[in-house]
Protein backbone atom coordinates (compact mmCIF):
# COMPACT_ATOMS: atom_id res chain seq x y z
CA UNK A 1 0.00 0.00 0.00
CA UNK A 2 1.57 3.42 -1.03
CA UNK A 3 1.62 6.10 2.06
CA UNK A 4 2.72 9.44 1.25
CA UNK A 5 4.50 11.50 3.81
CA UNK A 6 6.31 14.92 3.90
CA UNK A 7 7.31 17.69 6.24
CA UNK A 8 8.44 21.64 6.07
CA UNK A 9 9.77 23.77 8.77
CA UNK A 10 7.89 25.99 10.63
CA UNK A 11 10.51 28.65 10.69
CA UNK A 12 8.76 31.57 9.09
CA UNK A 13 5.74 31.86 6.46
CA UNK A 14 6.39 29.54 3.72
CA UNK A 15 6.87 31.09 0.31
CA UNK A 16 6.96 30.69 -3.34
CA UNK A 17 9.24 28.09 -3.83
CA UNK A 18 7.42 25.98 -0.73
CA UNK A 19 3.99 25.99 -2.64
CA UNK A 20 5.34 25.57 -6.15
CA UNK A 21 7.66 22.74 -5.15
CA UNK A 22 5.83 21.11 -2.61
CA UNK A 23 2.58 22.68 -1.01
CA UNK A 24 1.04 22.39 -4.61
CA UNK A 25 1.97 18.98 -5.38
CA UNK A 26 1.06 17.44 -1.85
CA UNK A 27 -2.43 19.34 -2.77
CA UNK A 28 -2.59 17.34 -6.05
CA UNK A 29 -1.76 14.04 -4.66
CA UNK A 30 -4.22 14.23 -1.97
CA UNK A 31 -6.69 14.95 -5.07
CA UNK A 32 -5.94 12.34 -7.25
CA UNK A 33 -6.98 8.69 -6.52
CA UNK A 34 -7.54 8.37 -3.18
CA UNK A 35 -8.69 5.35 -2.66
CA UNK A 36 -5.94 2.64 -0.32
CA UNK A 37 -3.69 5.64 0.34
CA UNK A 38 -2.31 7.45 3.60
CA UNK A 39 -1.26 10.37 3.08
CA UNK A 40 0.46 12.50 5.89
CA UNK A 41 1.74 16.30 6.27
CA UNK A 42 4.34 17.20 9.41
CA UNK A 43 5.19 20.73 10.67
CA UNK A 44 8.45 19.59 11.50
CA UNK A 45 9.10 21.71 14.72
CA UNK A 46 11.58 19.39 15.95
CA UNK A 47 14.15 20.32 13.15
CA UNK A 48 13.63 24.09 13.81
CA UNK A 49 15.30 23.11 16.54
CA UNK A 50 18.32 22.89 15.10
CA UNK A 51 18.82 26.51 14.72
CA UNK A 52 17.95 28.99 17.32
CA UNK A 53 14.53 29.83 17.54
CA UNK A 54 12.42 32.36 19.69
CA UNK A 55 9.87 30.20 21.93
CA UNK A 56 7.06 32.34 21.24
CA UNK A 57 7.47 32.62 17.50
CA UNK A 58 8.45 28.87 16.75
CA UNK A 59 4.90 28.16 18.99
CA UNK A 60 2.97 30.87 16.99
CA UNK A 61 4.88 30.03 13.48
CA UNK A 62 3.83 26.08 14.03
CA UNK A 63 -0.18 27.23 14.22
CA UNK A 64 0.56 29.97 11.02
CA UNK A 65 2.21 27.18 9.01
CA UNK A 66 -0.75 24.64 9.27
CA UNK A 67 -3.62 27.82 8.74
CA UNK A 68 -1.62 28.56 5.70
CA UNK A 69 -1.57 24.79 4.47
CA UNK A 70 -4.85 24.32 4.71
CA UNK A 71 -6.17 27.53 3.51
CA UNK A 72 -3.80 26.38 0.26
CA UNK A 73 -5.88 23.40 -0.12
CA UNK A 74 -4.38 20.17 2.21
CA UNK A 75 -7.62 19.21 3.47
CA UNK A 76 -7.60 17.00 6.87
CA UNK A 77 -10.51 15.14 5.83
CA UNK A 78 -8.26 13.84 3.20
CA UNK A 79 -4.34 13.85 4.82
CA UNK A 80 -3.23 13.99 8.12
CA UNK A 81 -1.76 17.29 9.33
CA UNK A 82 0.28 17.02 12.41
CA UNK A 83 3.39 18.33 14.59
CA UNK A 84 5.96 16.37 14.38
CA UNK A 85 7.06 17.04 17.97
CA UNK A 86 3.42 15.31 18.96
CA UNK A 87 4.69 12.26 18.00
CA UNK A 88 7.86 11.01 20.69
CA UNK A 89 8.30 8.30 18.37
CA UNK A 90 9.85 10.46 15.56
CA UNK A 91 12.80 11.60 18.36
CA UNK A 92 13.16 7.87 19.37
CA UNK A 93 13.23 6.45 15.93
CA UNK A 94 16.05 9.26 15.12
CA UNK A 95 18.26 7.82 17.96
CA UNK A 96 17.66 4.39 16.57
CA UNK A 97 18.85 5.21 13.73
CA UNK A 98 21.55 7.78 14.36
CA UNK A 99 23.09 4.18 15.87
CA UNK A 100 23.24 2.89 12.09
CA UNK A 101 23.65 6.22 10.29
CA UNK A 102 27.09 6.44 8.22
CA UNK A 103 29.23 9.63 9.86
CA UNK A 104 31.30 10.39 6.52
CA UNK A 105 28.01 11.02 4.77
CA UNK A 106 26.38 13.21 6.92
CA UNK A 107 29.58 15.23 6.68
CA UNK A 108 28.88 15.89 3.32
CA UNK A 109 25.27 16.71 3.22
CA UNK A 110 25.04 20.00 1.27
CA UNK A 111 22.90 21.14 4.24
CA UNK A 112 25.62 20.88 7.10
CA UNK A 113 28.46 22.29 4.45
CA UNK A 114 26.28 24.84 3.15
CA UNK A 115 26.02 26.47 7.04
CA UNK A 116 29.15 25.32 7.65
CA UNK A 117 30.37 28.08 5.02
CA UNK A 118 28.35 30.57 6.17
CA UNK A 119 29.73 30.25 9.53
CA UNK A 120 32.74 32.72 9.36
CA UNK A 121 34.69 31.30 12.12
CA UNK A 122 35.25 28.09 10.46
CA UNK A 123 38.53 28.32 8.56
CA UNK A 124 39.46 24.66 9.12
CA UNK A 125 37.98 21.64 10.32
CA UNK A 126 39.68 21.86 13.49
CA UNK A 127 37.42 25.03 13.60
CA UNK A 128 34.52 23.05 13.98
CA UNK A 129 35.05 21.86 16.99
CA UNK A 130 35.83 25.06 18.82
CA UNK A 131 32.24 26.94 17.21
CA UNK A 132 29.50 28.13 19.27
CA UNK A 133 26.89 28.37 16.18
CA UNK A 134 26.57 24.57 15.22
CA UNK A 135 25.27 22.41 17.33
CA UNK A 136 25.27 18.35 16.88
CA UNK A 137 21.51 17.88 15.64
CA UNK A 138 22.35 20.41 12.77
CA UNK A 139 24.66 17.63 11.69
CA UNK A 140 22.02 14.57 12.31
CA UNK A 141 19.28 16.71 11.38
CA UNK A 142 18.78 14.04 8.01
CA UNK A 143 18.82 11.07 10.39
CA UNK A 144 15.41 12.65 11.97
CA UNK A 145 14.23 13.27 8.40
CA UNK A 146 14.88 9.67 7.79
CA UNK A 147 13.25 8.90 10.70
CA UNK A 148 9.97 11.03 9.61
CA UNK A 149 10.10 9.23 6.54
CA UNK A 150 10.57 5.64 8.27
CA UNK A 151 8.39 5.45 11.13
CA UNK A 152 5.44 5.63 8.64
CA UNK A 153 6.93 3.11 6.30
CA UNK A 154 6.38 6.15 3.63
CA UNK A 155 6.35 4.85 0.48
CA UNK A 156 6.39 8.30 -1.16
CA UNK A 157 8.43 11.59 -0.71
CA UNK A 158 6.90 14.84 -2.36
CA UNK A 159 9.60 17.31 -1.94
CA UNK A 160 11.77 19.74 -3.73
CA UNK A 161 14.87 18.63 -5.56
CA UNK A 162 17.12 20.71 -2.28
CA UNK A 163 15.68 17.78 -0.54
CA UNK A 164 16.39 14.71 -3.00
CA UNK A 165 19.93 14.20 -1.09
CA UNK A 166 18.28 13.71 2.22
CA UNK A 167 15.84 11.03 0.59
CA UNK A 168 18.92 8.82 -0.38
CA UNK A 169 20.97 8.72 2.79
CA UNK A 170 17.04 8.00 4.01
CA UNK A 171 17.28 5.00 1.56
CA UNK A 172 20.66 4.30 2.67
CA UNK A 173 19.76 4.15 6.09
CA UNK A 174 16.66 2.24 5.27
CA UNK A 175 18.73 -0.72 3.51
CA UNK A 176 21.58 -0.59 5.89
CA UNK A 177 18.60 -1.24 8.39
CA UNK A 178 16.74 -3.73 6.58
CA UNK A 179 20.00 -5.82 5.95
CA UNK A 180 21.02 -5.58 9.50
CA UNK A 181 18.23 -6.83 11.34
CA UNK A 182 14.90 -7.01 9.26
CA UNK A 183 14.10 -5.88 5.94
CA UNK A 184 10.71 -3.92 7.71
CA UNK A 185 11.16 -0.47 5.43
CA UNK A 186 10.15 -0.17 2.08
CA UNK A 187 12.68 2.25 0.29
CA UNK A 188 11.25 5.73 -0.06
CA UNK A 189 10.88 7.17 -3.45
CA UNK A 190 10.96 11.06 -4.10
CA UNK A 191 7.92 12.70 -5.79
CA UNK A 192 9.44 15.71 -7.81
CA UNK A 193 7.59 18.45 -9.70
CA UNK A 194 9.56 19.05 -12.69
CA UNK A 195 11.42 22.11 -12.84
CA UNK A 196 10.21 23.77 -9.57
CA UNK A 197 13.06 24.81 -8.15
CA UNK A 198 12.51 28.53 -7.24
CA UNK A 199 15.89 30.95 -7.45
CA UNK A 200 16.01 33.59 -5.12
CA UNK A 201 14.44 37.35 -6.38
CA UNK A 202 17.72 38.84 -5.87
CA UNK A 203 20.45 36.25 -6.40
CA UNK A 204 19.13 33.87 -9.07
CA UNK A 205 21.71 31.23 -8.83
CA UNK A 206 21.03 30.40 -4.90
CA UNK A 207 17.76 29.30 -4.09
CA UNK A 208 14.39 30.82 -2.45
CA UNK A 209 14.69 29.93 1.13
CA UNK A 210 12.76 30.94 3.74
CA UNK A 211 16.43 32.03 5.82
CA UNK A 212 17.74 34.36 3.70
CA UNK A 213 18.52 38.02 5.40
CA UNK A 214 16.46 39.82 2.80
CA UNK A 215 12.94 40.02 2.48
CA UNK A 216 13.01 41.20 -1.15
CA UNK A 217 14.52 37.37 -1.89
CA UNK A 218 11.11 35.50 -1.83
CA UNK A 219 7.48 35.91 -1.83
CA UNK A 220 6.12 34.66 0.87
CA UNK A 221 2.50 33.57 0.62
CA UNK A 222 1.15 36.30 3.15
CA UNK A 223 2.16 39.40 1.31
CA UNK A 224 -0.07 41.25 -0.20
CA UNK A 225 -0.89 42.42 -3.79
CA UNK A 226 1.09 45.23 -3.75
CA UNK A 227 4.29 43.80 -2.17
CA UNK A 228 4.26 41.10 -4.51
CA UNK A 229 4.15 43.90 -7.56
CA UNK A 230 6.47 45.77 -5.70
CA UNK A 231 9.66 42.52 -5.27
CA UNK A 232 8.45 41.87 -9.13
CA UNK A 233 9.07 44.93 -10.27
CA UNK A 234 12.09 45.26 -7.92
CA UNK A 235 14.10 41.95 -8.61
CA UNK A 236 17.34 41.46 -10.35
CA UNK A 237 17.34 40.48 -14.44
CA UNK A 238 19.72 41.39 -16.46
CA UNK A 239 20.84 43.85 -19.21
CA UNK A 240 19.64 41.85 -22.73
CA UNK A 241 16.58 42.78 -24.16
CA UNK A 242 12.70 41.08 -23.96
CA UNK A 243 12.22 37.39 -22.48
CA UNK A 244 14.03 34.12 -23.08
CA UNK A 245 15.08 31.31 -21.43
CA UNK A 246 18.84 29.88 -21.03
CA UNK A 247 19.16 29.70 -17.32
CA UNK A 248 23.39 29.66 -17.84
CA UNK A 249 23.31 32.61 -19.60
CA UNK A 250 20.31 34.29 -18.29
CA UNK A 251 19.51 33.26 -14.78
CA UNK A 252 17.22 35.93 -13.48
CA UNK A 253 15.04 36.08 -16.23
CA UNK A 254 14.83 32.16 -16.66
CA UNK A 255 13.37 31.86 -12.58
CA UNK A 256 10.72 34.12 -13.54
CA UNK A 257 10.17 32.91 -16.96
CA UNK A 258 9.56 28.98 -14.59
CA UNK A 259 7.82 30.62 -12.07
CA UNK A 260 5.36 32.22 -14.41
CA UNK A 261 5.24 28.99 -15.88
CA UNK A 262 4.43 27.05 -12.97
CA UNK A 263 2.26 29.90 -10.68
CA UNK A 264 -0.12 29.57 -14.32
CA UNK A 265 0.16 25.65 -14.06
CA UNK A 266 -2.44 23.68 -16.34
CA UNK A 267 1.03 22.05 -17.81
CA UNK A 268 1.72 25.66 -19.23
CA UNK A 269 5.73 25.31 -20.33
CA UNK A 270 8.50 27.18 -20.81
CA UNK A 271 7.91 27.36 -24.48
CA UNK A 272 4.18 28.84 -23.70
CA UNK A 273 5.69 31.68 -21.26
CA UNK A 274 8.30 32.72 -23.72
CA UNK A 275 6.51 32.57 -26.98
CA UNK A 276 3.16 34.73 -24.93
CA UNK A 277 5.70 37.29 -24.08
CA UNK A 278 8.24 37.22 -26.81
CA UNK A 279 6.94 40.93 -27.49
CA UNK A 280 7.37 41.89 -24.12
CA UNK A 281 9.97 44.14 -22.52
CA UNK A 282 11.38 43.03 -18.94
CA UNK A 283 9.35 45.45 -17.34
CA UNK A 284 6.33 44.62 -18.65
CA UNK A 285 6.59 40.92 -18.59
CA UNK A 286 7.80 41.37 -14.66
CA UNK A 287 4.10 42.96 -14.46
CA UNK A 288 2.41 40.00 -16.11
CA UNK A 289 4.18 37.96 -13.46
CA UNK A 290 3.60 39.60 -10.73
CA UNK A 291 -0.36 39.71 -12.06
CA UNK A 292 -0.44 35.52 -12.27
CA UNK A 293 1.27 35.52 -9.11
CA UNK A 294 -1.45 38.01 -7.63
CA UNK A 295 -4.25 36.07 -8.44
CA UNK A 296 -3.07 32.67 -7.57
CA UNK A 297 -2.32 34.44 -3.89
CA UNK A 298 -5.39 36.07 -3.24
CA UNK A 299 -7.98 33.14 -2.89
CA UNK A 300 -4.76 31.52 -0.31
CA UNK A 301 -4.68 34.70 1.78
CA UNK A 302 -8.54 35.28 1.51
CA UNK A 303 -9.03 31.86 3.40
CA UNK A 304 -6.33 31.83 5.96
CA UNK A 305 -8.34 34.90 7.28
CA UNK A 306 -10.94 33.06 7.24
CA UNK A 307 -9.55 30.15 9.40
CA UNK A 308 -8.03 32.54 11.42
CA UNK A 309 -11.26 33.80 12.43
CA UNK A 310 -12.54 30.01 13.25
CA UNK A 311 -11.49 29.75 16.90
CA UNK A 312 -10.25 26.91 18.19
CA UNK A 313 -10.45 25.14 14.18
CA UNK A 314 -6.64 24.61 14.11
CA UNK A 315 -5.81 23.32 17.31
CA UNK A 316 -8.52 20.55 16.36
CA UNK A 317 -7.46 19.91 13.39
CA UNK A 318 -3.62 19.29 14.63
CA UNK A 319 -4.95 17.31 18.23
CA UNK A 320 -6.61 14.97 15.49
CA UNK A 321 -3.96 15.01 13.10
CA UNK A 322 -1.44 13.59 16.01
CA UNK A 323 -4.24 11.34 17.42
CA UNK A 324 -3.77 9.20 13.47
CA UNK A 325 -0.27 9.80 13.41
CA UNK A 326 0.30 8.37 16.96
CA UNK A 327 -1.57 5.06 15.80
CA UNK A 328 0.72 4.20 13.20
CA UNK A 329 3.85 5.65 14.67
CA UNK A 330 3.32 3.29 18.07
CA UNK A 331 2.74 -0.06 15.91
CA UNK A 332 6.07 0.81 13.91
CA UNK A 333 8.50 1.52 16.24
CA UNK A 334 7.35 -1.43 18.59
CA UNK A 335 8.25 -3.39 15.53
CA UNK A 336 11.77 -1.53 15.78
CA UNK A 337 11.70 -2.35 19.31
CA UNK A 338 11.65 -6.25 18.72
CA UNK A 339 13.86 -6.44 15.77
CA UNK A 340 16.59 -4.55 17.34
CA UNK A 341 16.17 -6.13 20.65
CA UNK A 342 15.03 -3.30 22.80
CA UNK A 343 12.24 -5.46 23.48
P1 LIG B 1 11.75 23.02 3.99
O1 LIG B 1 10.90 23.43 5.17
O2 LIG B 1 13.00 23.77 3.76
O3 LIG B 1 10.91 23.11 2.65
C1 LIG B 1 9.64 22.48 2.49
C2 LIG B 1 9.51 21.98 1.05
O4 LIG B 1 9.67 23.07 0.12
C3 LIG B 1 10.65 22.73 -0.86
N1 LIG B 1 11.39 23.95 -1.24
C4 LIG B 1 11.52 24.42 -2.48
N2 LIG B 1 11.06 23.97 -3.67
C5 LIG B 1 11.35 24.70 -4.77
N3 LIG B 1 12.08 25.85 -4.75
C6 LIG B 1 12.55 26.34 -3.59
N4 LIG B 1 13.23 27.47 -3.58
C7 LIG B 1 12.29 25.61 -2.38
N5 LIG B 1 12.60 25.81 -1.08
C8 LIG B 1 12.05 24.78 -0.39
C9 LIG B 1 11.56 21.72 -0.17
O5 LIG B 1 12.23 20.90 -1.11
C10 LIG B 1 10.59 20.95 0.69
O6 LIG B 1 10.00 19.89 -0.04
N6 LIG B 1 14.18 18.92 5.56
C11 LIG B 1 12.91 19.40 5.03
C12 LIG B 1 11.71 19.10 5.91
C13 LIG B 1 11.53 17.67 6.29
C14 LIG B 1 11.04 16.62 5.44
C15 LIG B 1 10.99 15.46 6.27
C16 LIG B 1 10.66 16.56 4.11
C17 LIG B 1 11.75 17.12 7.51
N7 LIG B 1 11.42 15.81 7.51
C18 LIG B 1 10.57 14.21 5.76
C19 LIG B 1 10.23 15.32 3.60
C20 LIG B 1 10.19 14.18 4.42
C21 LIG B 1 12.99 20.90 4.88
O7 LIG B 1 13.76 21.56 5.54
O8 LIG B 1 12.04 21.45 4.06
Amino acid sequence: QELIFSGIQPTGIPHLGNYLGAISNWVSLQNTDTRRKNILYSIVDLHALTLPQDPNILRESKKKMATILIACGIDPRKSVIFEQSKISEHAELAWILNCIAPFGELGRMTHWKSKLHTDKNIKSPQDIESTSGLCLGLFSYPVLQAADILLYKATHVPVGDDQIQHLQLARDIAEKFNKKFNPIFPLPNPILVSGSRIMSLRQPTQKMSKSATSDYSRINLTDPPTTIALKIKKCTTDSIKGVSYDPTERPAISNLVSMYAAVKGNSTTIEDVVAEHKDSNTLQFKEALADVIVAQLVPIQKEIERLESEVGYIEKVLDEGAESARIIAEQNLKEVHRVVGLR
